[in-house]
């Protein structure tokens, strides 16, 4: 499942991490790629445990713990620390890979399979050229360029690339999380009827059969979680 996650940041803390990574450090971000993805990638980021990277990630991770749309969508068991990555110059470009399936955080130690796979844009789509997300699965070819402050969900195990920036400059975090929930299929179909069950509730409240699907949702992830 492919997902758009609108206003996932609040203007204060999209502002806060733009003015946080601005002037950081960055560094080549072949520092996290695997063998065949470090060919093709071309653009920098910060070291995970670069003070504005640390402090940024705090913000974020704080703003997706309150976000009911993220969290029915993803249904996460472990969150990698949120990365952030900058596009532009000679360093614009990432081309067509999978994501590593397993990551270690050289900060945490925690060991995160990664089932999705997130994009938080941080830079105005005005603000550069190119740069889009181009992301490959079974639901056919997406090209993703989003408002500040949006977040983009899609599978792990999907192609994906970033577009050359022909002009300005393209900073987004980027982070993977490991689901309670492994298969896209079962994630998408609770989601759906998590969707569904709210959408039912508010024109008739709890009625019998609400509070029946509500159930049929949490046995659905009784038995489908892994925790
Ligand atoms: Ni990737």
């Amino acid at each position: 499942m492919l997902l758009r996650v609108p206003n996932a940041l609040s203007p204060e803390v999209l502002a806060e991490c733009r003015k946080l990574i601005a002037d950081a450090d960055w560094q080549d971000g072949k520092m996290t790629a695997g063998t065949q993805s470090g060919q093709v990638k071309n653009n920098r980021q910060l070291p995970e445990d670069s003070p504005a990277a640390v402090t940024a990630r705090e913000l974020i991770l704080a703003e997706l713990a309150q976000n009911a749309l993220f969290i029915s969508a993803v249904l996460p068991k472990r969150i990698f620390p949120p990365l952030f990555n900058r596009y532009d110059g000679d360093t614009n470009t990432f081309g067509n890979h999978v994501d590593n399936a397993v990551r270690t955080s050289r900060t945490t130690g925690e060991v995160v399979r990664t089932d999705v796979s997130v994009t938080v844009f941080l830079s105005d789509p005005e603000a550069y050229d190119g740069g889009e997300l181009v992301v490959e699965d079974s639901f056919g070819v997406q090209r993703i360029k989003l408002p500040a402050g949006d977040m983009i969900l899609y599978p792990s195990s999907s192609i994906h690339r970033v577009e050359p920036v022909t002009h300005g400059t393209r900073l987004a975090s980027f982070f993977w999380v490991e689901s309670m929930v492994r298969p896209d299929e079962q994630r998408r179909l609770l989601f759906d009827m998590d969707l569904a069950i709210v959408n039912l509730r508010q024109t008739e409240g709890d009625s019998p059969a609400v509070v029946k699907l509500t159930g049929c949702y949490h046995n659905l992830l009784r038995m489908w979680a892994d925790t």
